[in-house]
């Protein structure tokens, strides 16, 4: 008995401790100190985009020793890796939002954060350093009709176009008098490309299917497809072979049809032509199309790439860096971070982010460095006698992880660690948990996650 009240005391204790570091944390949130206003005297760095490289990079980044300015389109970092589940209601939008403001507030220095769209580099005039993280755009290899009819998978405001947009097929699909063809048409969700991205997507289709359609379209949900479209063999071409084929099973078992080895041609407003796997032309009609075939450089990107030497700049999906992510031919004062940079590394959240943490350990360094310099002259040495060591960025990969549907998961680890299954779609779930930008963001997760559970998802179209 008397270790049993030992076991109550630690139990209320760290409870206690819990809540305590809870509400420091959430009264620390909302309360921000002054900041130091810009030094001119000091260096500044411009940096565009606030994705996954640039905001890891302005997180880390000193700025007690560099003025800053940042501009974006998007005044908020979205936490893509739960975007396809924001297509159906199982985590709300807002919840994978972080306004950049909850972080630029928080900083030594003010920071000067401009919403726009950056149309133009000069790779001659410019701040003291520009680090370009504007991330890529989604590829249409100039297919017909894709932009004008199909939905993208990249941005909130594409999830929310998704989402309404199969609300509204499903509620057209009851309308009365309607054709049985119409309503096939109305309730066949397409998706195009078989990457990380596309499953996904369909994954949570199915969910969405099973958990809420059949419960409250009961008339329908038969009827009800969901086909994943694939110009290669097999889809999610980067997993090791056995993940392939359990996600190909699985989706078998979901009954989402998978046409491998079928391309896309046109695009059109209710059906696309595709050829199939026996090489000959098909219409195939849709209600919902989401397009995710991956990505391919920004106009912004290709005309910067275009005014660099050639012969250093000669990747069209993005700008060529050196070891220390400066891009090259740019003398070493413009950095490239994520998907708009081309190196020997996926285009994925995960290096972005160690490119940005990265780029911020290097600022530091480099002023170090410079005061180092500036001592070193100052005992009578010539500058350009001063050696300049800078670690070069290396990555190390954490494996890769995709949700397949049905609370199932896949995931390759490293050291040839592959696991699928529940208990992966836990590991997938936790993993994503702590990778979320804020405790707030963890906790309106959370609370999603378990209204989901609860209520089911919500189906009204707003
Ligand atoms: P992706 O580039 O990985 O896949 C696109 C797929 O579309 C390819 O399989 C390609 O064969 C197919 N495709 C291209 N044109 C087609 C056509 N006309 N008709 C039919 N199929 C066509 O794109 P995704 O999924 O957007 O991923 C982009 C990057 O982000 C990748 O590096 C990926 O690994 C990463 N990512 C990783 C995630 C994860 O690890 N869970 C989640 C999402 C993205």
């Amino acid at each position: 008995a008397p270790r049993f009240k030992w076991t109550k005391r630690v139990l209320k204790g760290s409870a206690a401790v819990g809540l305590a570091v809870f509400a420091w944390t959430v009264y620390e949130s909302r309360h921000p100190l002054p900041q130091f206003e810009w030094d001119h005297s000091k260096e500044t760095i411009a940096i565009l985009g606030t994705g996954w490289g640039s905001t890891s990079l302005l997180k880390d980044l000193d700025t007690e020793n560099y003025n800053v300015v940042l501009v974006s389109p998007r005044a908020y970092f979205l936490f893509t890796p739960l975007l396809p589940s924001s297509t159906v209601g199982t985590v709300e939008l807002r919840s994978i939002m972080q306004p950049i403001r909850f972080l630029t507030r928080f900083k030594r220095r003010e920071i000067l954060y401009v919403e726009g769209n950056c149309t133009n580099i000069d790779p001659t005039k410019k701040y003291d350093y520009l680090v370009v993280g504007v991330g890529a755009e989604n590829a249409t290899f100039g297919i017909p009709g894709v932009k004008e009819n199909a939905c993208f998978l990249k941005e909130a405001w594409d999830a929310r176009r998704i989402r309404t947009q199969l609300l509204d097929c499903l509620e057209s699909a009851t309308f009365p008098g309607q054709p049985e063809s119409e309503i096939n048409r109305l309730l066949h969700m397409v998706v195009v490309g078989g990457g990380p991205t596309g499953v996904e997507y369909a994954a949570e289709l199915h969910d969405f299917l099973n958990d809420d359609i059949q419960t409250w379209y009961p008339d329908i949900a038969g009827k009800f497809k969901i086909t994943l479209v694939e110009a290669t063999p097999h889809v999610l071409g980067m997993f090791p072979k056995d993940l392939i084929q359990y996600t190909e099973r699985t989706f078998a078992e979901n009954k989402v049809e998978i046409l491998n080895n079928t391309m896309v041609k046109e695009v059109h407003q209710k059906d696309i032509l595709v050829l199939n796997k026996d090489k000959e032309l098909e219409t195939i009609p849709f209600g919902l199309l989401v397009w995710a075939t991956g990505n391919t450089a920004r106009p912004l990107v290709s005309d910067l790439i275009s005014k660099l030497p050639k012969d250093l700049q000669n990747q069209r999906r993005g700008l060529v860096v050196d070891d220390w992510l400066a891009v090259k031919g740019s003398k070493g004062s413009i950095y490239a971070l994520g998907d708009c940079s081309a190196t020997k590394w996926a285009p994925t959240a995960q290096v972005a982010s160690r490119q940005g943490a990265y780029l911020a350990e290097q600022f530091a360094q480099l002023y170090a460095l410079k005061r180092e310099k500036s001592k070193f002259v100052e005992e009578g040495n010539k500058p350009e006698e001063f050696v300049q060591k800078l670690q070069p960025f290396v990555y190390n990969h954490q494996g890769s992880l995709a949700y397949v549907g049905g609370d199932k998961a896949i995931a390759d680890l490293p050291f040839g660690i592959h696991l699928s299954g529940a208990m992966t779609y836990l590991f997938w779930r936790s993993a994503y948990m702590s990778n979320l930008f804020s405790l707030r963001n963890r906790v309106l997760v959370g609370f999603d996650w378990l209204k989901a559970k609860t209520f089911g998802r919500d189906i009204s179209r707003e």
